[in-house]
């Protein structure tokens, strides 16, 4: 793993969406694994003010909610597009992220059938759980596990109703690419910032490797780079 810390988060989202943008520039036709969550906002605002042409990318997220459909405000159908997509000119036809309605384990194997057909990804971006998830593969996924249903874990469910009304509107169940195909990426680059997430990414990095924090499973992938702030790295013995 490759570490680069910066003063703000600021900074160090403007760098994560540099890494991308060098992706994309010297491989138009690249397949970027996209992520969601409150730290990529300041990325994703970075990087769409950036002159970059997303026309011949091709787009798979990492997950999605079971139960919201595409308009729902708190969907990841919705954040995408609102706070990206509908702000560059990638094709629409170009853009995949599992399907929250309908049944679930359907939505999963089409999913799967879909990165075997255009994958592998190019370029993965990350974020991390505070319980050191990746996606929503929470502890306990196995590390070679393609797309799949997944229950969220109470620390995620209660990290997340900040999103919503109030916790009871957090969604139990997710659809989310597994850590298999997040480790098939040929790069991949983990955002993190802010204290809050300073414990999981010392278990990521320096923590034992297991089921019990799925990002640790990213220390066994040749090509990680991970941006933080100094508030998440600063429990690392760097
Ligand atoms: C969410 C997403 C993850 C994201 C993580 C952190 O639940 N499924 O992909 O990395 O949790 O989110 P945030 O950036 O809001 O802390």
């Amino acid at each position: 793993m490759n570490f680069t810390v910066f003063d703000t988060p600021n900074a160090a989202e403007i760098y994560a969406a540099e890494l991308i943008a060098a992706q994309v520039q010297l491989q138009p036709e690249s397949v970027i694994g996209w992520a969601t969550g409150g730290t990529m906002l300041g990325l994703y605002d970075a990087l769409r003010r950036m002159d970059v042409s997303f026309k011949q990318t091709r787009g798979f997220n990492l997950d999605e909610y079971v139960g919201l459909g595409p308009d729902h405000p708190q969907s990841y159908h919705h954040y995408m597009r609102n706070h990206f997509f509908d702000h560059i000119d990638i094709a629409a036809d170009h853009i995949h992220l599992p399907s929250g309605l309908g049944n679930p384990q359907e939505s999963a194997a089409q999913y799967e059938r879909l990165l075997a057909q255009y994958g592998p990804i190019d370029l993965q971006l990350l974020g991390i759980g505070q319980n050191g998830h990746i996606g929503f593969n929470e502890p306990g996924a196995a590390f070679d596990g393609g797309t799949q249903v997944t229950a969220l874990s109470d620390t995620t469910i209660a990290a997340n109703s900040r999103f919503f009304d109030d916790k009871t509107q957090v969604p139990k169940d997710a659809v989310t690419m597994g850590i298999g195909a997040i480790l098939k990426a040929r790069k991949i680059v983990l955002l993190a910032c802010g204290s809050v997430k300073a414990d999981a990414v010392k278990a990521m990095a320096e923590g034992p490797i297991g089921r019990f924090c799925p990002a640790s499973s990213l220390r066994g992938h040749p090509n990680v780079a991970v941006v933080l702030d100094q508030a998440a790295a600063a429990h690392l013995s760097l």
